[in-house]
């Protein structure tokens, strides 16, 4: 690999946890590679947290755009990115996910003539009233290697027109993060204990997208439901809540029941808290796959999910956002058999990356 440069382009917390495996191999292998942070996530638990538990190496650059309109932050980063590539000269630009980080990298790049790599390739949702819906369809058409998780994921591009020869199923790297971080999650945090919960005795919630935290009603209306789901299982349910909901729930005076809410918390405290829920409730993408990953039930909070493979296998199912349908998708969980297949593949979906990009670059 020593005479090719990657460019590896981040932004937010989902895209440092999955790339994480990624620049791990890369720096296993002496590459010549850096890694340009955005700055779309900041708060230190979404960011530097990550890097230092991780122990990922900091990025080279931080371009610390901040938060903003999609256009602002979007316009900024395409202005930062190409700036940097320009400087550095990258043979390629490895991007992850459905990030407005990620659609600014992947397009700063594929203008000025660097070659793009889309891990997560192939993800659809059908609703393009979803900012990650119209990034992750935007990137992928402009990438030359498309790192699908799952056969599923590589249909779609093929019915979309992108040629066979540009997509490679390797299975999602969060399989590898989840392998890798579970057990020392095990040694080294003990969240159940600080937050007074138990095995299997609480349900874990995470809640955090535009489509539903940035509605008064919508969000009300889901915060509803999950208070009926702990009064009616009796159970407490636990929400880390991510800083937009935090915001939302403040601006729109918010009525919380008896969910107990919390920062966000680190990344081995919450695979550890899911791990243990007896049931996880969330319209994150990346919990919908580590629940299934980690055998535990799962209720989607939307009315879609770009993860079908979850639910096809039994391990989720998509609720949308009334009290009732919330209520009546727990219990189903609840009695589901948790023997499901994760179809996100083996935990070696980084070294496949890797391997088909050295081969791909020779
Ligand atoms: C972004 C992604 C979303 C992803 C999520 C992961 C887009 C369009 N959305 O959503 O796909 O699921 O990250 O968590 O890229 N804020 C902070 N501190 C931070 C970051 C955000 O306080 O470090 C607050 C700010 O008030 C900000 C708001 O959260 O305005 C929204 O942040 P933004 O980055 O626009 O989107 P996310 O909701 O984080
Ligand atoms: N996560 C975390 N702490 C929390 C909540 C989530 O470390 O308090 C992790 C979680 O394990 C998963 C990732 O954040 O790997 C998911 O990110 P998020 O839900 O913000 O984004 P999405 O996956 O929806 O894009």
């Amino acid at each position: 690999m020593s005479n090719m440069k990657i460019a590896v382009i981040l932004g937010t917390r989902p895209e440092i946890i999955k790339l994480a495996p990624v620049i791990k191999i890369l720096e296993s292998r002496k590459a010549d590679f850096f890694v340009l942070h955005t700055g779309q996530h900041y708060t230190r638990q979404l960011d530097r947290a990550l890097f230092e538990q991780l122990e990922l190496p900091l990025p080279k650059y931080n371009l610390e755009i901040g938060s903003g309109t999609h256009a602002v932050v979007t316009g900024r980063m395409l202005i930062g990115i190409e700036e940097v590539l320009l400087r550095e000269k990258p043979e390629i630009v490895l991007v992850e996910g459905d990030t407005n980080s990620i659609l600014a990298g992947a397009l700063a790049a594929v203008k000025i003539g660097i070659e793009v790599g889309h891990v997560e390739a192939g993800l659809r949702s059908y609703d393009r009233n979803m900012p990650e819906e119209i990034n992750r369809i935007l990137t992928d058409h402009i990438s030359t290697y498309l790192f699908a998780p799952t056969s599923k994921a590589r249909d779609i591009l093929l019915g979309e027109g992108i040629d066979d020869a540009n997509i490679y199923v390797t299975g999602n790297t969060i399989v590898d993060a989840v392998y890798r971080n579970v057990e020392l999650a095990r040694k080294k945090v003990d969240i159940l204990k600080t937050r007074d919960l138990k095995t299997k005795d609480y349900f874990l919630v995470t809640l955090h997208r535009q489509e539903n935290v940035d509605n008064r009603n919508r969000f009300a209306s889901i915060l509803e439901g999950l208070d009926k789901v702990s009064s009616t299982f009796g159970l407490p349910v636990f929400y880390p809540v991510h800083p937009r909901s935090a915001k939302m729930m403040t601006e729109f005076q918010l009525d919380h029941g008896q969910v107990i809410l919390a920062e966000p918390v680190d990344f081995l405290s919450f695979l550890q808290l899911e791990n243990n829920a007896r049931l996880i409730l969330t319209d994150s993408g990346g919990v919908q796959e580590e629940a299934c990953i980690m055998q535990v039930p799962c209720v989607t909070l939307r009315d879609n999910t770009e993860r079908p493979e979850t639910v096809e296998v039994g391990a989720n199912i998509v609720a949308g956002s009334t009290p009732g349908k919330i209520l009546e998708s727990a219990r189903i969980m609840l009695d589901r058999l948790n023997n499901w297949k994760n179809p996100f593949g083996d935990g070696h979906a980084a070294e496949r990356i890797i391997e088909i990009l050295v081969e791909g670059l020779r």
